[in-house]
């Protein structure tokens, strides 16, 4: 009935999640409120590494994305659930190593890592830093001699496939900041200056095609892609590669209209793929690691938010403002992506009532979705937005000093805060 397995509806017609009443959550936590479906993100979790075990021999690792959402918590679930863990920063970096995240699966990466973040990478020991360019390279090798250790690297390569939701091309993928560009040489380039390199240990190659993607095909290409540049490093250095990392990138299901695969199938296509590509090229069957991030973790999670003024404009549109806004969720601004709402209140009733959400930030384009359906909603009620698990409270921000709303989590019928809500203190604490 609804985009995500979590939720549904109880017999006062209120929306569930995880089993518990969402009106009675925002009583107790007070709005905006995240909250996230802990078992269900386990759930994600043991599906990707369960596809890995099946399709795969078990010969790699599924490292969830955390740039979706990270804070203490996710990272010891994540950890529980024996995946490694992907960070993009040293903040991300920071929060794992805090909970006591076993470094050696962390994968560091981005496009312009700065050199105080390569001395913390190194000096904790992540498992495997993923390379973006030539500079980075020099300055990494540099940090680990400093320190006298060797570092695991990836190089992060572009495969020349540009994913689109329901489609994909092949070319036109030199222009990406991210990477080094197969069809110029650079990619080669790089993989010899990497085995090259001092206190650098070249383990392999990685590749990230996109987000939110729902073809299987653009995947499989990728993979066909990848095998056939690891046979041509085999061919020129000698060395053959060992790790192969595909990146993330699952699509997710925000409105009825979006129609996922099981992550099973994804990985059972892809391994079929690597596995031909690997004959057919001479070359080792690769451990492989994927990084899925939103899939993981965002249709675990809802907004709760509370219904101010309703505004309606005859013949134009019906304005409803919540509590919230583009300070919790800017992806509608950002991406005017869809989102499925709910009046958590009345789930029951019909969703006959086509609004415009809109937030609470001094800016018109403040709307959180625009002709949307959804129930009779008056103020006071009680207003869902579903999906919002991934890229919400990662992406939030204080403008308007706003303070970001609190993350629940639900396990078992019980629900606990994991990140509290920030105070007016919390929003002054760092001027001077
Ligand atoms: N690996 C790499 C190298 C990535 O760049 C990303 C996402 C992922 C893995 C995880 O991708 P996922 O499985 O979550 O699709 N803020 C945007 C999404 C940006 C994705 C950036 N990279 C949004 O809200 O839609």
């Amino acid at each position: 009935m609804f985009v995500s397995d979590c939720l549904s509806v109880n017999e006062k017609g209120n929306l569930t999640i995880g089993g518990i009443d969402t009106v009675d959550l925002a009583a107790k936590y007070g709005t905006p409120c995240y909250v996230v479906d802990e078992d269900q993100i386990r759930a994600n979790c043991r599906a990707y590494v369960k596809s890995i075990e099946d399709n795969y021999d078990g010969n790699g690792l599924a490292i969830y994305a955390s740039k979706a959402f990270n804070c203490k918590a996710m990272c010891k679930i994540v950890n529980e659930e024996k995946m490694g863990l992907d960070v993009v920063s040293g903040g991300e970096l920071y929060t794992a190593l805090s909970v006591g995240f076993p470094s050696e699966k962390i994968y560091f990466h981005g496009n312009n890592k700065t050199l105080a973040e390569l001395d913390e990478a190194v000096k904790a020991g992540v498992g495997r830093v993923v390379v973006d360019n030539i500079y980075e390279l020099e300055n990494l090798s540099k940090a680990a001699k400093k320190q006298g250790k060797t570092v695991g690297v990836l190089l992060r390569i572009k495969p020349g496939i540009d994913a689109h939701t329901h489609s994909f091309i092949m070319t036109g993928q030199i222009d990406s900041k991210f990477g080094f560009a197969l069809e110029t040489g650079e990619a080669m380039d790089g993989i010899k200056a990497a085995i090259a390199a001092e206190n650098i240990d070249f383990k392999g190659v990685h590749c990230h095609i996109g987000s939110q993607i729902f073809d299987v095909e653009p995947f499989e290409r990728a993979a066909e892609v990848m095998i056939g540049f690891m046979a041509d490093i085999k061919a020129e250095t000698g060395v053959e590669v060992e790790e192969l990392d595909l990146g993330g990138g699952f699509g997710i299901k925000y409105s009825s209209d979006d129609n996922p695969l099981a992550y099973s199938e994804y990985m059972a296509k892809v391994a079929g793929v690597l596995k031909a590509e690997c004959v057919k090229k001479g070359v080792k069957q690769p451990f492989i690691v994927i990084e899925p991030g939103r899939s993981v973790a965002g249709s675990a999670g809802i907004t709760l938010y509370t219904v101010g003024a309703v505004k309606t404009i005859p013949d134009i549109r019906t304005y409803v403002s919540i509590d919230g806004g583009m300070g919790d969720n800017p992806r509608y601004i950002l991406y005017q992506s869809t989102y499925e709402l709910v009046c958590a209140n009345k789930a029951d009733k019909p969703k006959d009532f086509k609004i415009t959400l809109a937030g609470r930030c001094c800016e018109s384009g403040d709307l959180i979705q625009e002709d949307a359906l959804v129930q009779q909603v008056e103020p006071g009620d009680i207003m869902a937005v579903l999906s919002t698990g991934a890229y919400n409270y990662s992406m939030s921000s204080n403008y308007n000093r706003i303070p970001k709303p609190p993350v629940v989590m639900v396990s078992g019928g019980q629900s606990r805060v994991v990140v509290r809500r920030e105070t007016y203190e919390d929003i002054i604490a760092k001027d001077m």
